[in-house]
């Protein structure tokens, strides 16, 4: 019989096999192009990837948050847009559908979504509501049975390229503006008439995964489509991005050791003044302190998951997570550029794409900004 180590290496070594097969020779082509890799996506979802912590009973593969998080720094490492594509599906909808779903929500969607037949998104963002999410417009207007909504949504990742949206709009009385208690959250199919994702964005990075807006015109949902309270919405969405969050920080963590797997070969091999450059004192510090931060950041987003599979909350863990890793991926793959010196400015060589990609992680569900400030609160409150 398995005991949990062995899944967990088992499902590790699995995402690294796939990671370094599928995805890595073709990363920087993916970049190039702005090319979304959903056969490869769906290759994953068959081997269970779209469902990594979801519950088997919703045929998911039940595993911890920790053996997650190491999943998707493989997958990061090879390349992060691919690992945010599946990694957003596999902790903001898959959560909130997990934690609030009906039974006839989870079998028509939980379940499609974990056995990779249903790629999933999350919208909140809007134009005018980033890092104030509570003051988004889209609107919901109850008509007979069903909700009609209609609005803009920004940036949502997966938006033009998933089966199914979760998406934030608020169900108080328009113009009513009741901040966070007057929102709610739907699951949107992307098929479903006045859902019109508008053109992909052109990204610094994370350049194969999907980001874009969308356009709601009086999209009509029966109130079967209404994912747990009406007003719940904002609540929901904060739970998803604490799954998000740590996500996010394991992706910070996959770019940085990627960069110091470039540097240690690069200055081993690159001879100046008579030796390698490695053999200089300089840059070995440098290389230590990379290595040390990136472990710092891996042991404290472990942390944070052991907690969350203990069934405490981790918003304070959460947001820690995601800030630390976040700055140590820019800072690392910072460093990177610098020990590659001219190479390391040039799109033939990996270092800048591992630095364009690590930037938006200080960005994207939370601004390291509304994370020290997530932090601050938390203590405060004690
Ligand atoms: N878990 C559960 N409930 C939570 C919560 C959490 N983590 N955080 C807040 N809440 C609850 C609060 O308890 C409160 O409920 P009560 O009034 O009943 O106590 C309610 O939600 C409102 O909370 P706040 O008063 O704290 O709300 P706020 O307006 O001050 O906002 C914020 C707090 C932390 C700034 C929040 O707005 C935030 O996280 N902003 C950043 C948004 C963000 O991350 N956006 C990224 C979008 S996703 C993306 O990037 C695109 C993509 O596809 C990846």
């Amino acid at each position: 019989m398995s005991t949990a180590t062995d899944i967990r290496d088992q499902v590790v070594e699995l995402a690294r096999e796939f990671a370094r097969d599928k995805i890595e020779p073709h990363a920087a082509e993916w970049d190039r192009t702005s090319h979304f890799p959903r056969d490869v996506l769906d290759e994953l979802g068959k081997l269970g990837f779209w469902g990594m912590c979801t519950p088997e009973e919703y045929d998911g593969m039940g595993l911890d948050n920790v053996t997650y998080l190491m999943a998707i720094e493989e997958l990061a490492a090879a390349d992060a847009a691919f690992a945010v594509s599946i990694g957003i599906h596999n902790a903001i909808p898959t959560t909130m559908l997990v934690k609030h779903g009906t039974p006839e929500q989870r079998e028509r969607f939980l379940k499609p979504m974990a056995r990779g037949e249903m790629l999933a998104g999350f919208a909140l963002s809007e134009p005018e509501a980033g890092s104030d999410a509570a003051s988004l417009r889209a609107q919901a207007v109850k008509d007979g049975k069903d909700w009609v909504l209609n609005g803009a949504k920004a940036w949502a990742t997966n938006a033009g390229t998933a089966d199914l949206m979760m998406i934030m709009a608020r169900t108080d009385a328009p113009n009513a503006r009741r901040g966070a208690k007057g929102i709610s959250t739907f699951i949107v199919p992307t098929d479903t008439k006045g859902y019109k994702p508008a053109k992909p964005e052109d990204k610094m990075g994370l350049r194969a995964s999907n980001t874009a807006g969308i356009e709601l015109s009086d999209l009509r949902l029966p109130a079967a489509q209404l994912l747990g309270e009406e007003g719940m919405g904002f609540v929901y969405a904060m739970e998803g991005l604490d799954a998000g969050r740590l996500g996010i920080g394991a992706q910070g963590v996959g770019i940085a050791r990627r960069a110091i797997e470039h540097c240690l070969k690069f200055t081993a091999e690159r001879q100046q003044f008579g030796k390698p450059i490695g053999e200089f004192q300089g840059v070995q510090f440098k290389l230590a302190d990379m290595a040390t931060r990136t472990e710092a950041a891996r042991a404290l987003a472990h942390r944070a998951a052991a907690r969350k599979d203990a069934g405490e909350d981790i918003t304070l863990h959460a947001s820690m997570v995601k800030l630390f890793a976040s700055e140590t991926a820019m800072w690392v793959t910072t460093q990177a550029i610098q020990l590659f010196g001219g190479y390391g400015y040039m799109r033939d060589f990996p270092v800048e794409k591992l630095f364009r990609d690590a930037k938006v992680t200080e960005i994207y569900e939370g601004t390291s900004e509304i994370q020290r400030l997530v932090i601050s609160r938390a203590l405060r409150q004690g």
